[in-house]
C-alpha cells in the first residue's frame, strides 16, 4: 500500500529506517500531475531499487511572477493511484511551509549550465530547481534519482550540482516519451486545445528535420537551426523563445556538428511555453 508522507522529518526517518536495512532508495521528483513520461521514471526506477519515493511538489521558487504557479494542473487522487499502478512505495508531498518555512534564505546556482537557453526566460528558474531538488535530496536520502531528457537543461543542472555539492547518489537521465505522432509528453499539454496542439506538433517535426539533415551529413549548426526554424514558423500561432543546437553535455554553445550535440526549442503556443529537444548524431 502506497504510503503519502508530508513532513521533512517523518521522510528522513523513514529513509534512515530503510537505508539501516541496506535497502536502496530511488526517488523521482516531480510536480505531480503524472503522465507516462513520469510512470516511465517510476518503472526504472522500481526496476533498479528496492524502494521507490517519489516526490509531488509544485516548487514555487522555480516559477517567475508571471508564470503559471497558479494554475499549474493538479490532481493528487489521479497521482497516488498512477504511482500505485507503477509501484511507487512512498510519496513525499509537502506543502509550501514546510520547504519554506517562515525565515528560509538559501539557494543554490549553478552558475555556467544555468545561462541561455531556458534560463534566459526564466532568470530565477534553475535557482528554484536546484534548490528544491538539493532539499528533496537531503529529505528523501536516495542512492538514485530520475529525471525525464525532456528537461535537458535541468538534467545537466542537476548532474552538476549533485557532482559539485558531492551529493553520494547518482543521477539517471531518460529518454523523453513521446506521443505515436512525435509529441513529448508534458503536464503542460494540458493547456492546448485540439487545434493548438497540431501547431505544437511542429517542434518535434522541426526537431526531426534537423537530425535527419545532420545523419546526412549536414554540419554547420546555422543552417541546421535555420531549416529548423523555418518549420516552426510556417506552423500559425507558434511563437519561437529560442531554438538552438549545443554541446550534448556542457551545453556550450557551438557553430559546427563535431560530437554529440543537441537540438533544444521553446515556443509559445496559445496559452502554453512548450519545451523539446533531442540529440544531434
Ligand atoms: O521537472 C520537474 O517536475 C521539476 O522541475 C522538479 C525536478 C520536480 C523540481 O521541482
Amino acid at each position: 500500500m502506497i504510503q503519502v508522507i508530508e513532513t521533512a522529518e517523518e521522510m528522513q526517518r523513514v529513509a534512515d529506517r530503510l537505508r539501516s536495512e541496506g535497502k536502496k532508495i530511488g526517488c523521482v521528483p516531480t510536480m505531480g500531475f503524472l503522465h507516462e513520461g513520469h510512470i516511465s521514471l517510476m518503472q526504472k526506477a522500481r526496476e533498479v531499487s528496492d524502494v521507490v519515493v517519489i516526490s509531488i511538489f509544485v516548487n514555487p521558487t522555480q516559477f517567475g511572477p508571471s508564470e503559471d504557479l497558479e494554475r499549474y494542473p493538479r490532481d493528487l487522487e489521479g497521482d497516488l493511484k498512477k504511482a500505485e499502478e507503477a509501484g511507487v512505495d512512498y510519496v513525499y508531498f509537502p506543502s509550501n511551509v514546510e520547504m519554506y518555512p517562515e525565515g528560509y534564505q538559501t539557494y543554490i546556482t549553478v552558475e555556467d549550465v544555468s545561462q541561455g537557453l531556458c534560463g534566459a526566460s526564466r532568470p530565477a528558474h534553475f535557482r528554484g530547481v536546484a534548490t528544491v531538488v538539493a532539499k528533496l535530496f537531503n529529505i528523501m536520502k536516495p542512492h538514485m534519482a530520475f529525471f525525464g531528457e525532456k528537461d535537458y537543461q535541468q538534467l545537466k543542472v542537476i548532474e552538476r550540482m549533485t557532482k559539485d555539492l558531492n551529493f553520494d547518489m547518482e543521477i539517471v537521465g531518460l529518454p523523453t516519451i513521446r506521443e505515436p505522432d512525435g509529441m513529448a509528453l508534458s503536464s503542460r499539454n494540458a493547456y492546448l486545445s485540439d487545434s493548438e496542439r497540431e501547431q505544437a506538433l511542429s517542434l518535434s517535426r522541426a526537431l526531426e528535420h534537423a537530425r535527419s539533415l545532420a545523419a546526412n551529413g549536414e554540419r554547420r549548426v546555422p543552417v541546421l537551426v535555420e531549416e529548423a526554424k523555418e518549420i516552426i514558423n510556417n506552423a500559425q500561432g507558434v511563437k519561437i523563445d529560442y531554438l538552438e543546437i549545443r554541446d550534448g553535455q556542457t551545453l556550450e554553445e557551438i557553430h559546427e556538428i563535431k560530437g554529440p550535440a543537441r537540438m533544444l526549442v521553446a515556443a509559445y503556443v496559445g496559452k502554453a511555453r512548450l519545451i523539446d529537444n533531442m540529440s544531434i548524431p
